[in-house]
């Protein structure tokens, strides 16, 4: 656990302005590809909306490395406000997979096994704590 903060914080610390917003244009490119209809839950195509959300997912990580029931509990909270949104159960994994996949494209080979293992293992615990909050 201890050592995917350190993976975790290591890696962000290799995204300088330029990279985070190809990082963040890029995930949603990719989940907008393999998820169309998830693009029309945004009342438009509102950049602020998603730049927020992406911070929301980074710091509910953090949360979940550092203070795991706040993380439970405002998770919990965010999920069913996405039930509200119209987001289903299956856009969690397609979300967390084409954000993995746009930080191994974005940082290439400075994206280590490590770092990318400890991605998948918070992003699958993120998955799995929103599949047991979300009704849909
Ligand atoms: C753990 C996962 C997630 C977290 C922590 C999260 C967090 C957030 C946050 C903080 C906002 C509010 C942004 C604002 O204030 O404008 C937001 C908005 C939104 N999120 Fe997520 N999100 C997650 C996953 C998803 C997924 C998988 C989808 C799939 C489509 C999604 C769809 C949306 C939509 C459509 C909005 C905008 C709602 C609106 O402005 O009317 N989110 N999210």
């Amino acid at each position: 656990m201890n050592d995917d903060l350190h993976q975790i914080t290591s890696s962000l610390q290799l995204l300088d302005e330029d990279k985070s917003d190809n990082l963040l244009s890029l995930t949603y490119s990719t989940f907008f590809e393999v998820c169309p209809e998830a693009e029309s839950l945004w009342e438009k195509d509102d950049p602020d909306s998603r730049g927020k959300m992406f911070n929301g997912i980074i710091l509910t990580i953090m949360d979940n490395l550092t203070r795991p029931e706040v993380c439970e509990n405002n998770l919990a909270s965010d999920v069913k406000d996405h039930d509200e949104y119209g987001v289903d159960k299956g856009m969690y994994g397609l979300f967390f997979t084409s954000l993995l996949q746009a930080l191994n494209t974005i940082l290439g080979e400075d994206f280590n096994q490590e770092m990318q293992q400890a991605w998948k293992r918070q992003l699958d615990q993120l998955e799995g704590m929103a599949h047991k909050h979300t009704c849909r």
